[in-house]
């Protein structure tokens, strides 16, 4: 049973048997045994600890309900999969950037399965009634290039002294960092260097580090601020302008390539749609497959995104850009497709999207999702319209955070 306090619990120290990770970097305990017998079984989310640890945690919010939130001070018990972090920020009071540095690589993979299986256990019974696979057994999987250095893109928050760092978790505090570990060897440096307009944001762009060398040239990376950049995937170069989507993790395009080559299976000469297409990256797998004489139409909102991707993919004539939302075009777009690839940001797809979808009646769904509960709801709801799901993968897109990439390929229940 939860309890709501009668006092604000903020920077009260708690004693903590911390309980299994929940989404969003954390993991769950309850507060009790101290003592105090009102407080016992009030949720606590507690950041920088690991299941099955004694810690003592500070409040760190208390938003006055059933829970509060908490972050470790001192481990009294460690767990086995406990490492020191690599970055001094990445503890208490510090970045919001990294959740999870302080357990291993393999640890942080088993902490965001758990954290998927959950979601999927919560949001998607009816997903998991109908499908192929087993929501229960999936795993996060690790991408090439180690758990640091992946970082290509990173936006700084700059303090009132004009100097830019990262922000603070769940605060307007920005930490004046030297370095960023997750960014290429020291390409950050030249950056922090410098000063901006007070409060203003920075976009930064790790320039040198590229999907074929993500394990690699990353000496070379320099940081680029509010410039494009030329990436290599799928077998192609693009152009980018600053401000145009591309995945943070160099390894990601290419594993998202690959898996769309390998589920998508659109007949030669069919009909493809890559729903929030980018610059169209799953659109060039999906060209490729459909051939000359196939068509594939990328929806994308973002006009930069449309100008670079239709730059870059003016040698396929069967690929045609349209700039629009994706759920107001579904309804609209001409011909019917035969296979469609969706990958929303991370609020998801939607009841009204998923609804429009299923009407159009693709023989395959790969859907591409970043959040675990949005991808649990997107199932759930792709179930009730006539879909199951008969693959499923998740990828470790984000070492070092609690963030993830799953894909899952949907098709007919018939
Ligand atoms: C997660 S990214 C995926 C891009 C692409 N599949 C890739 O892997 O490079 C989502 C894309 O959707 C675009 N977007 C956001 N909201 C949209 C909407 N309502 N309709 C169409 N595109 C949208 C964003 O600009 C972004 O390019």
């Amino acid at each position: 049973m939860s309890v709501a306090p009668a006092t604000d619990w903020t920077d009260r120290m708690l004693e903590l048997t911390v309980g299994p990770v929940a989404h969003g970097g954390h993991c769950v305990a309850r507060a009790g045994g101290d003592g105090r017998p009102a407080d016992d079984g009030r949720v606590v989310f507690v950041r920088h600890a690991l299941p099955g640890e004694r810690v003592r945690a500070v409040v760190t919010e208390d938003p006055g309900g059933a829970f509060c939130r908490a972050d470790t001070v001192e481990v009294l018990t460690a767990s086995p999969d406990r490492v020191e972090p690599a970055c001094v920020w990445a503890g208490p009071g510090g970045c919001g950037g990294c959740d999870f540095q302080h357990a291993t690589p393999a640890a942080q993979r088993a902490l965001k399965a758990d954290v998927l299986r959950e979601q999927l256990a919560r949001l998607a019974a009816p997903a998991a009634a109908t499908a192929a696979v087993r929501f229960d057994e999936v795993v996060v999987e690790e991408l090439p290039g180690g758990p640091l250095g992946w970082r290509t893109r990173v936006r700084l928050a700059v303090d009132d002294d004009g100097v830019p760092g990262l922000r603070a978790h769940r605060s307007h505090d920005v930490c004046e960092i030297r370095d960023c570990p997750l960014v290429p060897g020291g390409a950050l440096e030249p950056v922090l260097e410098r000063r901006f307009r007070p409060g203003s944001e920075v976009d930064v762009t790790v320039v040198g580090g590229t999907a074929s060398s993500a394990g690699g040239s990353r000496v070379d990376a320099t940081a680029r601020i509010g410039a494009g950049s030329t990436v290599h995937a799928a077998g192609r170069t693009w152009e980018l302008s600053a401000g145009t989507f591309w995945q943070v993790h160099p390894a990601l395009p290419d594993t998202l390539a690959g898996v769309v080559g390998d589920w998508a299976a659109v007949p030669r000469g069919g009909v493809a749609w890559d729903l929030y297409g980018g610059v169209g990256l799953l659109g060039s797998v999906l060209a490729r497959q459909v051939g000359p004489d196939g068509t594939v139409l990328v929806v994308e909102s973002s006009p930069s995104a449309v100008a670079d991707g239709a730059a870059a993919l003016a040698d396929l004539g069967q690929v045609e850009f349209v700039r629009g939302r994706a759920e107001r075009e579904i309804g609209r777009l001409r011909p019917d497709p035969d296979v469609v690839v969706t990958d929303p940001p991370r609020t998801g797809l939607g009841r009204a999207a998923v609804r429009a979808l299923a009407a159009r009646r693709p023989r395959r769904i790969v859907h591409v999702g970043c959040d675990p509960a949005a991808l649990a709801r997107d199932l759930a709801l792709f179930a009730g319209a006539g879909y199951r799901v008969t693959r499923l993968r998740a990828f470790d897109a984000f070492p070092m955070t609690h963030h993830m990439e799953a894909v899952a390929l949907l098709e007919p229940l018939e």
